[in-house]
């Protein structure tokens, strides 16, 4: 009787704090996301598709319209939020942002598998106005630190729910790019970045979807596109950016490539089975 009575108190306190936020804000909805996937790495994950002098044009392509109760965006605040572009701008904040990515890999997701439940997007890619290095990645840095953070942030939000993080979609490596230090020291930063997250996360087998450089910030590509493709790791995949049209800055994928970036990612996740 006590546990029933504790029980309807839980529920009743649940409905409240639900009830005081806006429609659109989902504080609890434990058993509906079920598929949570993390977005991490700098600005072409971020996205700056759309982006001209440092002004995003709102164009929001039909692959990454929202689907208000299908796919959900954890926000800087930790809350589950209606996901719609620019996915990453309470998080890459130093930078305009404009289309990444994420969304069309979530429609497509929804697509390919209508079964595969809400999904929950968790941006964590920061491009900045620098870029961000693997070596800024690192076990104890503020970027990994906030990776785990959200991550654990969005499992904690599925008490009781079927929660599950299915996979890391991860598109970095431009900025290591200008150096040889870095690019050469690149794979060993990666698989220890790799390895760090799913022993920090407990998911030993998380199955991380990687891209292949097609150019970066500096002359060592090659070095780092080598990495890339020469990881020793289960579970890692690597789709490949090169033909990718860019934006007339030269520097990030346009807003149509970053559909094709979305559509690839979405393929090879369907692929793992
Ligand atoms: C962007 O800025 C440059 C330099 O100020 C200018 O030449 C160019 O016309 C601008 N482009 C757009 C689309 O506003
Ligand atoms: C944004 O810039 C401020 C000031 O330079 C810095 O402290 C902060 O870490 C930056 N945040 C991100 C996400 O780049
Ligand atoms: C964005 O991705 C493209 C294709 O891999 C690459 O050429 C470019 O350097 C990237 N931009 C940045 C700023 O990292």
């Amino acid at each position: 009787m006590l546990v029933f009575l504790w029980l309807m108190l839980l529920a009743y306190a649940e409905f409240v704090s639900t009830a005081d936020l806006n429609s659109n804000v989902y504080s609890s909805p434990p058993s509906q996301v079920r598929s949570i996937f993390l977005l991490a790495g700098q600005s072409n994950m971020s996205g700056r598709g759309g982006v001209i002098n440092s002004t995003w044009d709102g164009i929001v392509p039909i692959q990454s319209q929202p689907k208000p109760s299908k796919i959900l965006r954890l926000s800087a605040g930790l809350q589950w939020v209606e996901a719609n572009e620019p996915l990453h701008r309470d998080i890459d904040v130093n930078a305009t942002c404009g289309v990444g990515p994420g969304m069309v890999f979530a429609n497509t997701l929804l697509n390919i598998n209508p079964r595969i439940g809400v999904i929950g997007l968790v941006p964590c890619a920061v491009g900045s106005r620098m870029g961000t290095k693997i070596s800024q990645w690192g076990r104890g840095t503020y970027l990994y630190n906030q990776l785990l953070r959200r991550a654990k942030a969005a499992a904690a939000l599925q008490v009781g729910g079927r929660f599950r993080i299915r996979a890391l979609l991860w598109y970095q490596g431009e900025s290591d790019t200008t150096n040889p230090q870095d690019a050469s020291l690149y794979k060993m930063r990666l698989e220890r970045f790799f390895t760090n997250l799913r022993v920090d996360l407990k998911l030993p087998a998380l199955p991380i979807i990687q891209v292949a450089l097609a150019s970066g910030q500096g002359p060592f590509v090659d070095t780092v596109r080598q990495a890339q493709f020469g990881i020793h790791l289960r579970n890692v995949k690597t789709i490949d950016a090169r033909g990718l049209p860019m934006q007339p800055d030269n520097l990030h994928l346009s807003t149509p490539a970053q559909v094709q970036l979305g559509e690839k990612f979405a393929k090879a996740f369907a692929a793992t089975g």
